[in-house]
């Protein structure tokens, strides 16, 4: 397939590019678009054909969801029914913005884009381009993130072009995400919230909004058996990963250095590791991620560094543990889950 490259960095004046776009949406063709949280490939939402493309591109499992985009809250009428006061609040405390919120749908959202499932997951984003983009389509998207099936989410335009190039008929070239992992997903049930994905909006900022309990899935910080049953399909893949094992190493920088000069014999080891940190390992592929003791830089760098690495072709990576609390539990969330929750503790054997 051929696939155009549309560049819009300011949808005011990117208008031809847009409208191209916006039409390749209506007329049920697959385009990937930047968001605040990475990269989603874009299909009507109404069109059950769209999103059977979307899956195609992706090479993603049949079982796994998609998000439905919206512009304003009107259109959540359209998806959806029976919005709990909870849903209301958080919507008008984080919304637009990376939050996404598993509701009651309505027949309208065809059964391919939830996986069969009679819940629908809806997000407002706030970027620019894919708020444009959406507005001037004049119906919802569905998207998943942008990358094949199993890599990290991209957060750039490169990394899509990577993935996607002759798999789908546009790919826009846009500002790069800037939270840098996918949004926080969350569903209600009875006077809880339960937490399926973590991402740029916290536990502690969805408790300061509603004051009530944020259950944490266990998905969200245990490795899930295939067969288990989730509360969200997408929990139990393996994500994120590069081709070559790798392990967190959660130790100060000392012993992370001692750990790793003992466990590399005679292998092409990969460091991933926080700013400044590069010089201490010499001889080693080297790419960090973000500084160390702030999570939203490691978010906004991570998958990033994963990629790159990887295309090093390292025998195996080690990886330094992410950043604690706030945006951290998302970052921890993706590192673990790259790492198949392989995670060493030297110190406290
Ligand atoms: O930031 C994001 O959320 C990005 C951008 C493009 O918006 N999208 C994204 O989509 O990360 P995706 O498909 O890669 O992840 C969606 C997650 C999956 O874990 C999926 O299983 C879950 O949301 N999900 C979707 N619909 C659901 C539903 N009805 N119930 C429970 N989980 C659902
Ligand atoms: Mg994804």
């Amino acid at each position: 397939m051929q696939t155009e490259i549309l560049k819009i960095h300011d949808p005011e004046k990117d208008i031809a590019a847009l409208k191209r776009a916006a039409e390749f949406i209506r007329d049920e063709e697959v385009v990937a678009f930047p968001t605040e949280t990475v990269y989603g490939l874009g299909a009507n939402a109404w069109s059950a054909g769209a999103a059977l493309k979307v899956f195609a591109a992706k090479g993603r499992p049949a079982d796994n969801p998609l998000i439905v985009h919206i512009c304003d809250m009107a259109q959540l009428d359209e998806i959806c029914t029976g919005m709990p006061e909870m849903a209301k609040k958080l919507a008008a405390a984080f919304w637009p913005g990376p939050l996404t919120m598993v509701l009651a749908k309505k027949q309208t959202i065809p059964s391919e884009v939830t996986a069969g499932l009679d819940t629908v997951a809806v997000r407002f984003p706030a970027h620019p381009v894919a708020h444009a983009l959406i507005k001037e389509a004049g119906v919802p998207i569905a998207a998943p993130s942008a990358n094949l099936s199993g890599k990290p989410s991209p957060t750039i335009f490169s990394h899509v072009r990577d993935d996607m190039m002759g798999r789908v008929a546009a790919i826009i070239d846009g500002p790069g995400a800037e939270i840098g992992v996918e949004s926080t997903v969350v569903s209600f049930e009875d006077d809880n919230v339960r937490l399926l994905r973590p991402g740029g909006i916290t536990p502690e900022d969805i408790h300061d909004c509603l004051g009530c309990e944020v259950i944490i899935d266990r998905a969200v910080t245990g490795k899930i058996d295939d067969t288990e049953k989730v509360s969200s399909p997408g929990m139990k893949y393996r994500h994120y990963a590069p081709s070559c094992p790798l392990t967190v190493v959660d130790a100060p920088i000392d012993s992370f250095i001692s750990y790793v000069k003992h466990h590399s014999d005679g292998k092409k080891v990969g460091i991933l590791c926080f700013d400044g940190e590069e010089n201490l390992f010499p001889g080693y592929e080297v790419l960090t991620f973000g500084n160390e003791g702030d999570a939203a830089s490691q978010a906004n760098a991570l998958f990033t560094a994963i990629r790159d690495l990887d295309q090093k072709h390292p025998d195996l990576i080690f990886a330094r543990e992410a950043e604690a609390g706030g945006v951290g539990i998302a970052v921890r969330n993706r590192l673990h889950k790259a790492a198949g929750f392989a995670i060493i503790r030297p110190n406290k054997i």
